[in-house]
């Protein structure tokens, strides 16, 4: 499995992260990596441990060119090359003494404010530029929150409609101390396309005509969700863990244009409350609730797998399919070689109108969703008061 996600850019950081801290040790897919961004703006995801005598590169300081090891002063550049050995420079000149001390590095990119790593074999696929991201005039904010289990069971959730009416609809009026129940699940469909699955359902009071089942909700192939106005990444930390990466758009009301965004926020949503019990509040803290609750690595063999879980089973077909195709030499599902074809990719998006064209923010009212959105951060525990602030300056609603 690691062999096939290695075969896709990841989104690892946001950028913004790195304007406070140039370097972030940081672990991927089961290496130890410190990801920075030298003087000159060029990221680099190097070894955590300098090839010296393996001191810890988040201790040492970023240059015009690369990240210097704080221990003997070894420069290193964003392709791994040693440049520059000052004892060895001064009383052992000899460039192919350099040349043996390269270190394990990978392709960064910034996209969307968000900082991309691609761990694979070169030459690297194309970065999808997946069309939300050339959205203007939206307020823009990244999530990350680390997730103590299997990235995969992060990623089943991607396709599994029915627990929307329970984790989120349900549970939410119970824990508000509300009984009563959400409209049910009628009827649920999968599809595949060449970047995922899509869903689609039909509830109570809803018909075939609705969005819901002509558009759908989109599971992004290998590791996201897309819902219109927000993606989702489970990106594997190492088999035990995961980071996951959200980075939520939404459009300033209509009349409020041309609003640009200097920087696009990145905070970490906690997953714990005070006394150790995960935090059920938001939206994706719930789903994290499932994820965890299901084990660190969730047993499969004792799962009951009925029609609700039809999209599962297809994504885990998939997925051994595209391992076989890896195995084989081929490029897997999903992969971009050519330039054009990775440039502002249209996704299934039942909420595309409200992002790209808007509505004044006095129809807001009339809109549940984006009501619900202006009058709070639901998605993720924790939302700092300076990015709820800035959200509402960019919306026209702050207070005086
Ligand atoms: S360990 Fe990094 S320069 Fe010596
Ligand atoms: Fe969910």
């Amino acid at each position: 499995m690691g062999e096939l996600l290695r075969r896709y850019w990841m989104p690892v950081a946001g950028a913004s992260e790195l304007d406070a801290n140039s370097i972030k040790p940081i672990r991927l897919m089961g290496e130890d990596l410190v990801l920075y961004r030298d003087l000159g703006g060029r990221y680099g995801l190097v070894d955590r441990h300098c090839p010296h005598r393996r001191a810890h590169l988040s201790y040492g300081w970023v240059e015009p060119t690369g990240i210097r090891c704080s221990y003997h002063g070894w420069l290193m550049d964003e392709t791994g090359r040693c440049l520059e050995q000052p004892y060895e420079d001064v009383a052992n000149p000899n460039p192919r003494g350099k040349e043996r001390c390269s270190t394990t590095a990978y392709p960064v990119r910034e996209l969307a404010g968000l900082v991309w790593a691609y761990l694979g074999p070169l030459p690297a696929p194309e970065l999808p530029v997946w069309e939300p991201f050339t959205w203007p005039n939206g307020f823009r904010e990244i999530v990350l929150a680390d997730v103590p289990c299997n990235w995969f069971q992060c990623q089943e959730n991607s396709i599994d409609p029915v627990h929307f009416e329970w984790m989120h609809d349900n549970w939410s009026l119970r824990l508000r101390g509300r009984d009563g129940a959400a409209p049910k699940h009628l009827k649920i469909k999968f599809e595949e396309f060449d970047h995922g699955f899509i869903y689609k359902r039909v509830r109570e009071g809803q018909s075939e005509s609705d969005r819901y089942w002509t558009v759908g909700r989109v599971a992004l192939w290998p590791n996201g969700f897309f819902l219109g106005s927000h993606f989702e990444w489970r990106v594997p930390v190492d088999d035990e863990n995961t980071l996951s990466v959200a980075w939520f758009f939404m459009r300033v009301p209509k009349g409020r244009e041309p609003y640009v965004q200097a920087t696009i926020p990145t905070w970490v949503s906690p997953i714990k409350d005070a006394s150790g019990r995960w935090i059920s509040s938001h939206v994706i803290n719930q789903d994290i609730v499932a994820w965890v609750g299901q084990g660190t690595i969730a047993d499969r063999t004792k799962e009951n797998l009925r029609s609700s879980d039809v999209g599962i089973t297809m994504m885990r077909q998939r997925l051994f399919e595209e391992m076989e195709a890896v195995a084989a030499g081929r490029d897997p599902k999903g992969v971009i070689r050519s330039a054009n074809p990775a440039q502002n990719i249209p996704l299934p998006n039942m909420a595309r109108e409200i992002n790209t064209e808007g509505i004044p923010l006095a129809e807001f009212e009339n809109h549940p969703i984006l009501k619900a959105r202006l009058a709070e951060f639901r998605h993720h525990y924790g939302q700092p008061p300076q990015v709820r602030r800035a959200f509402q300056e960019a919306m026209g609603i702050a207070p005086e």
